[in-house]
């Protein structure tokens, strides 16, 4: 491929995050500076952590020592305290760039720099430029098959729970227009920043090109099994935040339609639970009167309603004793009040109204349901009832 010869109209900053990458820092900075159109003007961000061989160090050595060679590009060292991660090392970059056009890439050759033209040439017309490993024409190169295969987990992973349609979301060579991170709050957890930009920037346009990703000849990855964690952390947070942040109106609907069938299903399973608890007492126990078997059956069934609703129909995750109890109590109640409005209506329904018992019997759960569900996400649940 040919680099593409336009001069690029978005000013230019590449972020390179580094961590013990001395003996592949001053190779990217050249291949980086080689890789550009001679006359194009460009921001270097190195943001490194401390790293204890003398990274950061290296990299302002070069600079002094290609000042004069490179008239329109700059480099910028960013020190930090400690190894604080390579996400937010991104974001740091990201924050401190003065380029409309931002690039992040690896510091240690992964990521061959004669994409970038290519890379900054799609930007014109779009918003994310991901350089991609697995649309056609781009690969991996030197990766053991483990590797290969958790590279690809991930992925699957991030596709099929956040509804990413891109094929290298993992990708950490990408380019975006910084405006689009504007106002965003960034979890920054581990190595997925692009994931983390997908899913937050709404509406942004992405592309993906080609490229072949070379496993390092020098130095060693980072990445080890707190980066998996972080990563599987990072997917939950941003599969919530897929789930809760919605303003949009008709999203609401869609929320509260939701949770009324997963307390309905929750209903429907209570009354299987009720039934087989009661049915297990008069085993467990022979003598036991039918009734009494019934009122465990009954409270067995409360409970399990209670704790299915506040794990999955109110996606509630406090556990905090005195919470729990207090809500357990109040569900408790509603379902109490719940039955005696039901035979109410039953009673009103068929007596005054002169309905037919099945007709009246309907009507009576209905309300009785639809008020329970109602109150207990008002009350028990401290939802908006809309919503
Ligand atoms: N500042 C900073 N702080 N930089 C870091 C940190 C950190 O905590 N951790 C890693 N880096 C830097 C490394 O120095 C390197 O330049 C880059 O981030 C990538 O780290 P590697 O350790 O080389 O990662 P990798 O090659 O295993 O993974 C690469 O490929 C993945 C694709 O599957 C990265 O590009 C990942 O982002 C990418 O997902
Ligand atoms: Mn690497």
């Amino acid at each position: 491929m040919d680099a593409p010869r336009q001069q690029l109209r978005l000013p230019l900053s590449i972020i390179l995050p580094t961590y013990n990458e001395s003996q592949n820092i001053a190779n990217v900075l050249d291949s980086i500076v080689e890789a550009l159109p001679q006359d194009m003007p460009a921001e270097i961000i190195v943001v490194d952590d401390n790293s204890p061989d003398g990274t950061a160090d290296i990299a302002e050595e070069w600079w002094r020592g290609n000042i004069v060679n490179h008239g329109n590009i700059r480099l910028r060292v960013i020190r930090r305290p400690g190894k604080l991660g390579l996400s937010s090392a991104i974001l740091a970059g990201a924050h401190n760039a003065a380029g409309e056009a931002v690039v992040v890439m690896d510091s240690d050759m992964s990521h061959p720099p004669q994409t970038i033209p290519h890379m900054l040439a799609e930007l014109e017309r779009c918003d994310i430029v991901v350089a991609s490993r697995y649309v056609k024409g781009g690969s991996v190169s030197g990766w053991p098959f483990k590797r290969k295969v958790a590279s690809k987990g991930a992925t699957k992973i991030a596709r099929y729970s956040l509804g990413i349609r891109i094929k290298d979301p993992m990708s950490g060579f990408f380019a975006f227009k910084r405006h689009i991170i504007n106002g965003i709050k960034f979890d920054a957890i581990g190595y997925k920043m692009l994931l983390e930009i997908l899913v937050k920037a709404r509406g942004a346009k992405v592309k993906e090109i080609p490229y072949t990703f070379i496993n390092r000849r020098l130095g060693t990855s980072k990445l080890d099994s707190k980066v998996t964690f972080d990563y599987l952390r990072a997917v939950w947070r941003l599969y919530r935040y897929g789930r809760t942040a919605s303003p949009a109106e008709g999203r609401k609907s869609v929320r509260f339609f939701s949770k009324a069938g997963r307390f309905y299903t929750v209903g429907a399973s209570g009354l299987l639970v009720n039934y087989l608890a009661s049915f297990a007492f008069t085993l467990l126990f022979p003598d036991i009167w039918y009734l009494h078997a019934t009122v465990f059956g009954i409270l067995v069934s409360i409970t399990s309603n209670f704790v299915l609703n506040k794990l999955w129909t109110f996606e509630d995750r406090d556990f905090a004793a005195r919470k729990a109890i207090l809500q357990y109590g109040l569900f408790a109640g509603f379902s109490a009040f719940g039955a005696l409005v039901q035979l109410g209506m039953l009673y009103w329904l068929v007596e005054g109204q002169a309905l037919a018992y099945p007709v009246a019997l309907v009507m009576a759960v209905a309300i009785a349901s639809v008020g329970n569900f109602l109150l207990n996400k008002k009350w028990t649940f401290k939802e908006k009832v809309w919503g």
